[in-house]
């Protein structure tokens, strides 16, 4: 392709931009007999709720829209290497999910959600893995979870909590929230992922979707802010990097557990 010789830094730049989405837009490989998913469901991936997490089947793979593949740009080089185990604590759709089984060495990825159709979504498309063992989804509350966490063989390596701490602290349309304190959030979130959890999320209440705020009493609106949420992490884990915007940091978190000398005092 030709570049225009009018803007050549205008271009560049929207090349470079596609460019860095390119790796992943290739998408999600280890299936097989996509072309047999029924249309209802290949429409649930390609269409739903959030519009940002939506993908394509093609025969052996899946394929993100562009939104999707530059969430994954984004938060994927935030795993560690190798990648050994992941928990995504909203899977939605699983892309995540599929995305860190089919990355080599990651032996277990499991994905959560409390909304029961994205949950039985996944599973049928997860019939479609060329290897389903290392593959698992659960409707299940965060809770429920840190205290079930051998039976889903032991605490993560990583995890992934994204878009959704709001709606696990303060609760939605879907489910009321959990736990009284962001305390109790990050004691679990601990149990839960004993090494690094990538925490992209809006922390401000003000910043919040306005069918979360409009539910909120006033003392837990208050207590919902950048400060009590980041003390609260702190007890358990140790911010390793926040980047982008301060009130929806992409944050890196190690459990202090997995840190020598670095337990909370
Ligand atoms: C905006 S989506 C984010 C999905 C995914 N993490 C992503 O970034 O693409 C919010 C997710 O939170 C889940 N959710 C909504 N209300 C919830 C609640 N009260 N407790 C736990 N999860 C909830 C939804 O099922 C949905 O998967």
């Amino acid at each position: 392709m030709s570049v225009s010789p009018l803007f050549p830094r205008l271009w560049q730049g929207i090349l470079s931009h596609w460019g860095g989405v390119g790796e992943t837009v290739e998408g999600c490989s280890g299936f097989h007999n996509l072309a047999g998913v029924p249309a209802e469901l290949r429409s649930f991936f390609q269409q739903s709720y959030p519009r940002n997490h939506t993908f394509t089947l093609k025969e052996d793979r899946l394929v993100p829209t562009r939104r999707l593949a530059e969430r994954v740009a984004q938060l994927a080089p935030q795993y560690p290497t190798p990648l050994t185990s992941l928990v995504d604590l909203s899977c939605s759709k699983g892309y995540f999910v599929f995305d860190a089984a089919s990355r080599p060495g990651c032996r277990r990825a499991l994905g959560v959600d409390i909304d029961l159709s994205c949950v039985q979504a996944c599973r049928e498309l997860a019939k479609n893995l060329v290897l389903p063992e290392s593959v698992a989804f659960q409707q299940i509350t965060l809770p429920e979870l840190a205290n079930r966490i051998d039976d889903f063989g032991g605490p993560f390596q990583t995890a992934l909590l994204v878009n959704t701490y709001q709606y696990l602290r303060l609760g939605s349309e879907f489910a009321p929230g959990v736990g009284g304190s962001h305390r109790e959030l990050f004691e679990w979130l601990g149990r839960i992922c004993s090494g690094r959890l990538v925490f992209h999320n809006r922390l401000s209440f003000d910043d919040l979707q306005k069918s979360v705020q409009v539910r909120t009493p006033a003392h837990e609106a208050k207590d919902y802010s950048p400060k009590s949420i980041l003390e609260a992490a702190d007890e358990f884990f140790i911010v390793q990097s926040s980047t982008g915007d301060p009130l929806r940091p992409l944050l890196v978190l190690e459990n202090r557990a997995a840190i020598p000398g670095r337990a909370a005092a």
